[in-house]
């Protein structure tokens, strides 16, 4: 008899009505989306199944860190999730605001450095972030690095809006990427895509580096190595590792002065990657020979900062991610975290699952 309730019970749970019954349930449910600008294609997904708010302002620059804070403590009390786009900070004040019910924070970005890790964990709190559907875009902005810095597009612009141009056959001359040595601090997936995106360059030798070999690394060519070698023998040296204690100021003036003198340093992972000052003191000494960076410390960097003086640096404002697909994809995959940890799935990109 039991066995025959139990079985109903299971077989009621799968049927369309008890579907309808949770999906109702579900849109009881409030979801908060950090920022005015996020991409339809996952406000879509959300409003499918929750109750949506959303803050009126940009989670980026000075409006994300005053009216949208406010916004955002206002907003957020009662909500079961929060979907997160900006590297702001999530803080305690606003996990204190939000209440026990707030089962995941969903961030847009492959980066988690700013969503409080151990305060997340500490409360039982999921946290989701976007990797993989990003890595071709990141991967092109590293390749643009790549050649905007050793083709000293800074200096060349320059030439350009001040009308001076410096022709002549041994003019401003640049370095290859034929025939190099190009070595991948991580070779994760944004570090991956960048090798396949090179092969067409006729690059010499891929090495690189990491807590373990990856099996993917074999059919890329690429070299498992040491730090250390890989500093000592790469032409372009490429950061895509995510920040953590660990790599906090994993390139320093200890690390710089391992480089080689023609070395081109590439960073899309995150400003504090690198001790900005050591940079600065080795592309001024013409220690390495130039440096690309779609990440710096801070964003956006004030446009007084001295590593803005260097005719060898090529900077971004953080655009790796940034293009249409890109952003839309990270949004609905964001979304979609959102909806299986609120229906009783696996998250489908875990940090804290
Ligand atoms: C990320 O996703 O972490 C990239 O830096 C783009 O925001």
């Amino acid at each position: 008899m039991l066995y025959l309730v139990s079985l109903a019970l299971f077989a009621s749970a799968l049927s369309p009505a008890s579907d309808a019954l949770s999906t109702k349930m579900a849109k009881n449910l409030k979801v908060l989306v950090s920022s005015n600008d996020f991409p339809e294609s996952g406000l879509d997904v959300l409003r499918e199944h929750f109750t949506v708010l959303q803050s009126r302002f940009l989670h980026f620059g000075d409006e994300g860190i005053n009216e949208n804070k406010e916004e955002l403590l206002n907003l957020i009390p009662g909500c079961s999730a929060l979907v997160w786009s900006s590297h702001h900070p999530i803080t305690k004040e606003l996990l204190d605001k939000a209440g026990p019910q707030l089962k995941i924070v969903s961030t847009a970005s492959a980066g988690y450095n700013h969503a409080n890790v151990p305060e997340l964990k500490a409360r039982g709190i999921k946290l989701a972030n976007t990797p993989g559907v990003l890595s071709s875009a990141v991967a092109e902005i590293a390749v643009a690095l790549m050649l905007g810095a050793a083709r000293r597009f800074t200096e060349n612009l320059e030439q350009v809006r001040s009308g001076q141009w410096e022709i002549g056959f041994t003019k401003v001359l640049g370095q290859d990427i034929r025939g190099s040595t190009v070595g991948i601090v991580g070779l994760g997936g944004i570090g991956q895509a960048t090798v396949k995106r090179l092969s067409g360059f006729e690059v010499g030798k891929f090495l690189y580096t990491g807590h373990r070999e990856k099996p993917e690394a074999k059919a890329l060519n690429a070299e498992f190595t040491t730090l250390d070698n890989l500093l000592n023998q790469s032409d372009f040296i490429l950061l895509a590792v995510p920040l953590t204690d660990e790599t906090l100021h994993m390139i320093n003036s200890t690390t710089l002065g391992k480089m080689k003198k023609n070395a081109i340093l590439i960073n899309v992972g995150r400003g504090d990657l690198i001790d900005q000052d050591a940079l600065y003191d080795a592309l001024k000494n013409k220690q390495i020979y130039a440096a690309g960076l779609d990440v710096t410390t801070p964003e956006p960097l004030p446009k007084d900062h001295k590593l803005l003086t260097l005719p060898n640096l090529f900077v971004l404002p953080h655009i790796g991610s940034a293009t249409v697909r890109t952003r839309s994809d990270m949004a609905v995959l964001a979304a979609e975290n959102v909806v299986n940890a609120l229906t009783g799935k696996p998250l489908i990109t875990p940090v804290l699952p």
